[in-house]
């Protein structure tokens, strides 16, 4: 556990190492992130290790840090065999510096690179990973976390990163369970994995005091797995999801659902004797909670026991005009237990056999993967009012670019702001968003063997 700490910790500083430095212009190009195979022990020790594809040979890639309106500046090295490109994930990016390759830029191919230089105007939990291939690139590794650190952080005496991720391995090799295009996972959940970790560990720890304030950053970094999280010996409050605060901290006193890509930011304080059982507890299918993340509590002082304050707002997050939102409706179809009878895929209409031979199972409105015209084109700061209609039999992590949603409850009332929003089968559900960015921008699931076989669309903001 120390190792992976020092690990993960080794990108801090790196981002703007060589800035203000005064060097010449060939020194001061941007820091590179090296995409290349590594090889990594993901699995517990006495197993073998894992040939990873990784940023700068770890897992995650390295964290990178900067302040609120700073910006990030990384030359992407491709040394895979195959091309790539990288998406910061939350981050209401300038859209020519988003990462999806065939929409936003052209993939970068192996043994090229790619600047990529943008401003980040929001506070808080990001994070980056490939765009290209992403079932398989993101899957064998390729992803790391990008926090933006507010101009007054909240007072905690400690702020932990906890990327959680889950790896399919062959126990006897250590490798990757093979092929990531699995007919049977993409039809149905997708790709989970038999192995799961934090940090690139399975068995990641932290240590604190009785007393202790944290603030703990969660991210889903898995490919498909839903996780369900609980607190043991601490009280916390949620004070942000998907990077951003909540006006108002809520009590993290039930089980935390994460869903692929979400993020959510606690502020807990520990609450646990030294020698009680503390930490990051795990919901299970037979409905029991595992230890994901141990704590070891040491000799401290009495928990503040005050909920914290909120974090200071991010800009240009005012509550949208619901009336003359323009309104829209997006139908999820397909997978395993549902059925989908045609849908229009490259130019086609096909029916089932004919998508299915072609790699597809889902669709968004009748339309299988990107097509050329957007799903919609919108003014920009036109209000748009999205209904999702889930008529497959699994759950849903749509994940829309560049710019964050609200959900529109059914009273009407809005939620908190989102990038990642869990959509249940048969359960109505409908957002808000602002069309403030301009671009091309994805909308896709974040289940990313759904994303490679149907569900992906997106939408244009002039
Ligand atoms: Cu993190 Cu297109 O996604
Ligand atoms: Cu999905």
């Amino acid at each position: 556990m120390k190792i992976i700490r020092r690990t993960f910790c080794a990108g801090l500083g790196g981002v703007t190492a060589l800035a203000g430095l005064g060097l010449g212009p060939s020194l001061a190009a941007p820091a590179p992130l090296v995409a290349r195979k590594a090889r990594v022990q993901l699995a517990p020790e006495g197993y073998p290790d894992t040939e990873v594809w990784s940023y700068d040979g770890t897992i995650p890639g390295p964290l990178i840090r900067v302040p609120q309106g700073a910006r990030v500046q990384r030359q992407l090295v491709n040394d895979l065999d195959e091309p790539t490109s990288i998406h910061w994930h939350g981050i209401r990016i300038d859209n020519a510096m988003d990462g999806v390759s065939g929409l936003t830029q052209d993939p970068v191919p192996p043994g090229g690179t790619f600047v990529y230089d943008f401003a980040v105007p929001d506070a808080g939990t990001f994070w980056y990973h490939a765009h290209r291939n992403s079932m398989e690139q993101v899957g064998r590794g390729l992803s790391g976390v990008l926090i933006v650190d507010e101009t007054m952080p909240p007072e905690v005496d400690g702020d932990e990163v906890l990327m959680l991720d889950d790896w399919l391995l062959d126990p006897d090799t250590g490798a990757f369970a093979a092929p990531f295009a699995q007919p049977m996972m993409m039809s149905h959940g997708g790709r989970t994995g038999n192995l799961v970790g934090v940090n690139g560990r399975y068995d990641h720890a932290l240590t604190a005091p009785t007393g202790a304030r944290l603030r703990l950053r969660l991210i889903n970094a898995a490919n498909a797995r839903i996780f369900s999280l609980r607190l043991q010996g601490m009280t916390g409050w949620t004070v942000a999801l998907d990077g951003m605060p909540l006006e108002v901290p809520e009590a993290a006193d039930g089980a935390i659902t994460l869903a692929p890509a979400q993020r959510v930011d606690l502020i807990v304080d520990v609450t646990a004797t030294p020698g009680a059982a503390a930490g990051l507890l795990m919901g299970m299918n037979d409905d029991s909670w595992n230890a994901l993340v141990e704590m070891e509590v040491t000799a401290g002082r009495a928990p503040r026991g005050t909920a914290p304050a909120p974090l200071p707002a991010n800009p240009n997050t005012a509550r949208p005009d619901l009336a003359g939102a323009r309104r829209l409706e997006m139908v999820m179809e397909g997978g395993a237990m549902a059925g989908l009878e045609q849908a229009t895929y490259q130019g086609e209409t096909l029916d089932f056999r004919g998508l299915i031979d072609r790699g597809q199972f889902w669709a968004l409105s009748g339309q299988a993967g990107l097509s050329d015209t957007p799903f919609a084109r919108l003014d920009r700061g036109e209000v748009l009012r999205l209904g999702l209609v889930n008529q497959t039999a699994f759950p849903h992590a749509m994940h829309l670019h560049g710019m964050h949603f609200r959900q529109v409850r059914a009273d009407g009332s809005l939620g908190p702001l989102r990038d990642t929003i869990l959509s249940i089968p048969r359960e109505p559900l409908e957002i808000v968003l602002v069309a403030d960015n301009p671009g091309k921008w994805l909308l896709h699931c974040h289940m990313l063997a759904h994303a490679a076989t149907g569900m992906t669309t997106w939408i244009e903001v002039a």
